[in-house]
């Protein structure tokens, strides 16, 4: 047997098991796992010795080039893609916004061109829908069938983003008809709302203010809401973004019943807290986004929420916005701030340090919060999300114990601030591969923008 590449005397480590052995990769496959793999012919031959061979990380939430706040997130498909790749993640799935009055089609193929020629990595969408009519929950099954097999819907941003009840209750059953999977935004908008007007009225305008007015029991309620609606509408949800111990019990409570309910939280919620948002001068608008950090004990609950299963995966919310220029639009006011933070590129380094040297969880479990988790619960297993015979040569050599002091000035992003600054990692990747190509050679993007492919999601399975 002859391959492109050979990948040996590596250690795999998928979300079930750890052993020794060589990789094979020809035309961008998995084609063979065995122990001294034969390297005539290759045209690669890379050592994995002291290296983790991992497959990519799949992170299912990321806003690039997201027009929102009266701004558009700073990276687009091109610098957030390669910024993914440099941090081992191979796969991202983004949002494409249905606006009022538009059909799902034209959100997707809107997200289709921004992706098209720039992505580094592969892709894939859910659809974000605003304006429910008939006709779009018709349209549902076909961009299903299309693989957009998921889509988010908001319970917060009254008059922006929100629906009623009743359409997500419809939009849940469509999902279950059509096999796609409802991401939830839960938040109590309306309540959100109220709090906000009242403080803007006593002229607390400050950044911290986004985070005092977006209680927990608002983020609770609401997740509790989601779940009792799918619950009605004989469906699985997931909750996105989940930041507090409140959420979460409801949704541990819902999977103990045996509901078909998971949700994710994201760094943000594991390492920072309400403490940040008191940074000097008008800095806590870096830390403004939704749901808002919260106070340092629920960061505890949340790293136990996964290790225990109630929490399935770990993703970024990447919603990345420049301190100068776009975070100062709310320089006198915070609602005006733009809501999200970035993180694409520091996810596996940040769960790997934190979960597995902090003792919380073994490295097989990080595989499966990271990709295989996620791969699964939308559509993408086996062909992603794994190291298997058949799947896709995206794969990461990760190198568990070298450290990496976390910084702006040496991050890819484009954006002019880390969340994380200063923070020290341990757990880092050195090589990353994508359908085989290495796209990330210790710390230099080998890729090529515009190779990244877009994905057809298969419906859902569960995570089975
Ligand atoms: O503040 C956030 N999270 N911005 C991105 C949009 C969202 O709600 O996920
Ligand atoms: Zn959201
Ligand atoms: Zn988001």
């Amino acid at each position: 047997m002859r391959f492109d590449t050979v990948i040996r005397n590596g250690t795999i480590v998928t979300a079930t098991d750890t052993y020794a052995s060589d990789v094979g990769i020809a035309d961008g496959t998995i084609v063979a796992i065995a122990k001294d793999l034969p390297i005539e012919g290759a045209h690669q031959v890379l050592d994995a010795r002291k290296t983790y061979v991992m497959p990519g990380g799949i992170d299912v939430h990321t806003h690039l080039d997201m027009p929102f706040g009266g701004t558009t997130s700073a990276d687009d498909f091109e610098t957030g893609t390669i910024a993914a790749a440099h941090g081992g993640t191979t796969t991202l799935i983004d949002f494409a916004i249905q606006y009022k009055g538009q059909t799902l089609r034209e959100a997707f193929e809107t997200w289709m061109k921004k992706a098209e020629g720039k992505a580094a990595i592969d892709y894939g969408f859910h659809c974000i829908i605003t304006d429910l009519g008939d006709a779009q929950l018709e349209e549902m099954g076909a961009l299903v069938r299309e693989g957009v097999s998921s889509y988010k819907l908001f319970m917060a941003y009254p008059g922006v983003f929100m629906l009623d009840d009743g359409s997500i209750f419809k939009a849940m059953s469509a999902a279950a008809k059509y096999g796609g999977l409802i991401c939830m935004h839960a938040e109590n908008g309306g309540v959100i709302d109220v709090l906000v007007k009242r403080a803007l009225a006593e002229g607390k305008k400050a950044p911290k203010y986004h985070a005092l007015t977006r209680p927990t029991t608002a983020e609770a309620e609401a997740t509790g809401r989601s779940i009792a609606l799918a619950e009605m509408a004989g469906a699985p949800v997931y909750i996105v973004h989940l930041s507090c111990n409140e959420a979460l019990e409801k949704v541990r409570e819902a999977r103990d019943r045996g509901l078909p309910t998971y949700a994710e939280t994201c760094p943000q919620y594991l390492y920072l807290s309400l403490e940040n948002m008191n940074a000097p001068g008008f800095e806590g608008a870096k830390y403004v986004f939704t749901p808002p950090l919260r106070e340092k004990w629920h960061q505890e609950k949340l790293w136990q929420g996964l290790a225990k299963d109630n929490l399935q995966a770990v993703s970024t919310d990447h919603c990345p916005f420049c301190y100068k220029e776009q975070k100062e639009l709310g320089k006198d006011d915070f609602t005006k701030i733009p809501n999200g933070g970035p993180g694409i590129e520091h996810r596996m380094s940040l769960v790997y340090s934190g979960g597995v040297h902090g003792g919380r969880f073994s490295p097989n479990r990080f595989v499966q919060l990271v990709a295989t988790a996620p791969a699964k619960l939308f559509g993408l297993y086996p062909r992603k999300g794994t190291v298997a015979v058949g799947s896709d040569a995206d794969l990461v050599l990760f190198e568990p114990n070298k450290e990496h002091v976390i910084s702006a000035k040496t991050h890819h992003m484009r954006v002019d601030y880390s969340m994380f600054e200063g923070i020290r990692v341990k757990g880092v990747p050195k090589v990353v591969l994508s359908r085989g190509r290495v796209v990330v050679d210790k710390g230099r993007f080998t890729g090529n923008a515009g190779s990244g492919q877009f994905v057809r999601r298969q419906t859902y399975v569960g995570l089975k």
